[in-house]
């Protein structure tokens, strides 16, 4: 038997980004994770982070290599109507975003915990959480074939969307509100130039494309396909003619097509629980929650939820008072809902859900709107900006 403060279910960036900030605030935890450290690093996921998400990822102390290769882009484009018209984000919400792969902010993160000594332990199986109502929780698992059983004071479900921890709250206690579109994200990476110096969101009659990069010499792409579409159905050549014929004339021919280095295909749903605790359990980020990638939300609002639950451990800690961490679930959930608002309404601003031209007329008269609306500039751009806090970090 093994004893710790926090056990933290699932080594993805909220489970390390919280494990380590405990950390540095003298907070034991145990992170388990079900999947190898070689896994876990290669997964290719989203690459734009908030302000608010890039000075969290400072305050943990892994913000050095961050700092050095970010891109930083004051504006994106809207491409519509054969045009690419640009909001500026610096102009209209003073701040801007930072393009650096999700897959980086993990390495990073990873490297920070081991070098500090943390218990981090991979291929970790059949972990089950018990005694949440009763405020002493054990986890059980299996690792490298014996059985183990870790106490602890509270319970991080950090194991995203498919993980164990949100199944562990009683079906009665828990509400699901969830929204499935229609289509998925086919997405190419590949090592050319970006067609753009920013990030291009794309709505067309064919349906939606996007322009987005790591780096300035390696590019990712995302077409909007059948939910249900083969991957084997998009040779390289074909998505690149695609992507083309998606994207307005001037940034279309600014594409630098070459082999791809990993193709994927990821569904789009908007899906929230509430509460987001139950008892000593606590569900951070896509356990919690998922919203569609347009707008680049999910790791962002997971790096949100990290920030409210660090805080309110640490007070807890520091002065006995659980104040904020009774309040985790609705201070969480006040962002949260207004980020899945606005990740729905630009998912459904930008894709083609139909054959309705009615419904593309008005998309494009939306589109139109914004582009004579400095009021309408400027809510989309404090949205993507991302959203003030409550409390000062
Ligand atoms: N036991 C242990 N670990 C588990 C289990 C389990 N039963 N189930 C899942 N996990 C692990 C997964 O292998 C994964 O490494 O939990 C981790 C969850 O990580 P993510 O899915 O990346 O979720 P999170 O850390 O909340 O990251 C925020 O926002 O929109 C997204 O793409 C964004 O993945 C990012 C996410
Ligand atoms: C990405 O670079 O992968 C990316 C960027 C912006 C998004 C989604 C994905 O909205």
């Amino acid at each position: 038997m093994t004893r710790t403060q926090v056990a933290i279910i699932g080594a993805g960036p909220s489970g390390l980004l919280l494990s380590q900030l405990l950390h540095l605030h003298g907070i034991d935890s145990v992170v388990l994770e079900r999947q190898s450290r070689s896994y876990v690093e290669a997964r290719i996921r989203a690459g734009v982070l908030e302000q608010g998400t890039v000075e969290l990822l400072h305050k943990a102390g892994v913000g050095e290599r961050l700092q050095r290769e970010r891109l930083v882009h004051d504006g994106f484009g809207l491409g519509f109507g054969g045009r690419n018209f640009r909001i500026d984000l610096k102009r209209l919400a003073g701040q801007s975003v930072s393009v650096y792969g999700q897959t980086e902010v993990t390495k990073d993160l990873m490297d920070a915990r081991l070098a500090s000594g943390a218990k981090l332990i991979f291929e970790a199986a059949d972990v089950t959480v018990s005694g949440i109502d009763g405020g002493r929780p054990t986890v059980r698992y299996t690792h490298g074939g014996a059985s183990h059983e870790l106490h602890c004071d509270y319970v991080a479900g950090c194991d995203g969307y498919h993980g164990i921890c949100r199944q562990s709250v009683p079906a009665a206690a828990i509400q699901a509100f969830e929204r499935v579109y229609p289509f998925g994200w086919l997405g190419v990476l590949a090592d050319v130039p970006p067609a753009t110096h920013e990030i291009v969101y794309s709505n067309h009659a064919r349906g939606f494309a996007m322009c987005s990069m790591r780096s300035l010499t390696r590019s990712r792409y995302y077409i909007q396909c059948a939910s249900d579409e083969r991957l084997d159905a998009w040779s390289d050549a074909r998505f690149w003619d695609e992507l083309r014929a998606r994207l307005p004339a001037e940034v279309a021919e600014a594409v630098t097509t070459g082999p791809s280095i990993e193709k994927s295909i990821a569904p789009l749903r908007s899906f929230v629980v509430e509460p987001m605790q139950f008892g000593s359990l606590f569900l951070v980020g896509d356990a919690a929650h998922i919203v569609p990638p347009t707008g680049a939300k999910g790791l962002n609002l997971a790096a949100a939820d990290v920030r409210v639950l660090y805080q309110a451990l640490v007070e807890r800690y520091r002065t006995g008072s659980g104040e904020l961490l009774e309040r985790y679930s609705e201070t969480c959930l006040r962002r949260i809902w207004k980020v899945v608002r606005f990740s729905w309404w630009f998912t459904s601003l930008m894709h083609k859900f139909d054959d309705d031209p009615f419904a593309h007329r008005i998309q494009l008269a939306d589109l139109d709107y914004l582009t004579g609306s400095a009021a309408a500039q400027t809510s989309i751009a404090e949205n993507y900006v991302g959203l003030p806090f409550e409390r000062p970090l």
